[in-house]
């Protein structure tokens, strides 16, 4: 059967589709499923198929609760140097998020703790990375993103794209995010839903940071403290990102940075390859 793929001209197709029929018979052998059984496996991946379309991406999904995109993203992201760490991309990065000047908020609501998000851009040997970009978005007080509730929440709350001061800093007003759970009204749904599984992610800030001569980093920053984040639904949680939200309560302070008191602040300082 693998020998079938020895003719394949290009050498990384072959060792790809080798590799995988050896560990899909090796699964077969192994498992031993039943007609019934592959029939089922059969229609549960064409289901998943079926639930795609331009705003839905179910097999990324797939991949995301097996633990899959994780170890794909570790192994093309290996730490190196002291940069700062990177995590799945998720699916929720479907629309621009609008250029904002340093200090605006992302929040068009008004319903969460008031926080404010602020660090610095540096290289990994500690220079400042003036005009980095800095994408963000993030679900609300409530678990969604703006997309999931068109409607409800203005078009690109919770999402903002700022550039960095000449010293690498960036600051930006907005509110503690809450865990959510991934879709579930899908075949990755029923998967979790058979397995006793929670479909829960701890709350976190998305960022992708670009500069030109440094490599592009995709990450978040965590909650410190948030449920669920011993047991990430997706397995997307690494220490050095766990960000402590301190609750601070001075009206100076508050006015300074344009919210209420009290307010959280989270501060993460991203250093780019
Ligand atoms: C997210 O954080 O937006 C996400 C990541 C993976 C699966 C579902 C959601
Ligand atoms: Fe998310």
């Amino acid at each position: 059967m693998v020998a079938s793929f020895a003719g394949t001209p290009d050498p990384r197709l072959r060792e790809l589709l080798t590799a995988l029929t050896r560990h899909l018979h090796a699964f077969v052998r192994e498992t031993e499923p039943t007609i019934a059984e592959w029939e089922y496996a059969i229609d549960f991946l064409t289901r998943t198929g079926q639930k795609c379309d331009d705003e839905r991406q179910e097999f990324i999904l797939l991949s995301d609760v097996l633990g899959i995109s994780m170890l794909v993203e570790t192994i093309n992201n290996r730490k190196s140097g002291g940069a700062t760490e990177s995590t799945v991309l998720g699916p929720f990065h479907v629309v621009p998020s609008p250029p904002r000047k340093l200090g605006d908020t992302i929040d068009f609501v008004g319903t969460g703790t008031p926080c404010v998000v602020r660090g610095r851009v540096l290289s990994t040997d500690g220079m400042p990375v003036p005009g980095a970009e800095l994408d963000v978005w993030q679900a609300n007080d409530q678990g969604f993103y703006d997309v999931q509730q068109p409607g409800v929440q203005p078009r690109a709350n919770g999402r903002g794209l700022f550039t960095a001061a000449a010293d690498g800093a960036y600051w930006f007003r907005t509110i503690v995010p809450s865990h959510y759970p991934i879709p579930v009204d899908g075949p990755v749904g029923t998967l979790l839903n058979a397995t006793r599984r929670h479909p829960y992610r701890p709350a976190h800030i998305h960022f992708i940071v670009r500069a030109p001569g440094h490599r592009t980093l995709t990450t978040h920053i965590f909650v410190a403290g948030s449920e669920y984040i011993e047991s990430d639904a997706v397995f997307a949680v690494k220490k050095s990102l766990i960000t402590e939200a301190t609750m601070t309560d001075d009206p100076e302070q508050a006015a300074q940075w344009g919210v209420h008191s009290p307010f959280v602040v989270m501060e993460f300082d991203f250093i780019l390859l």
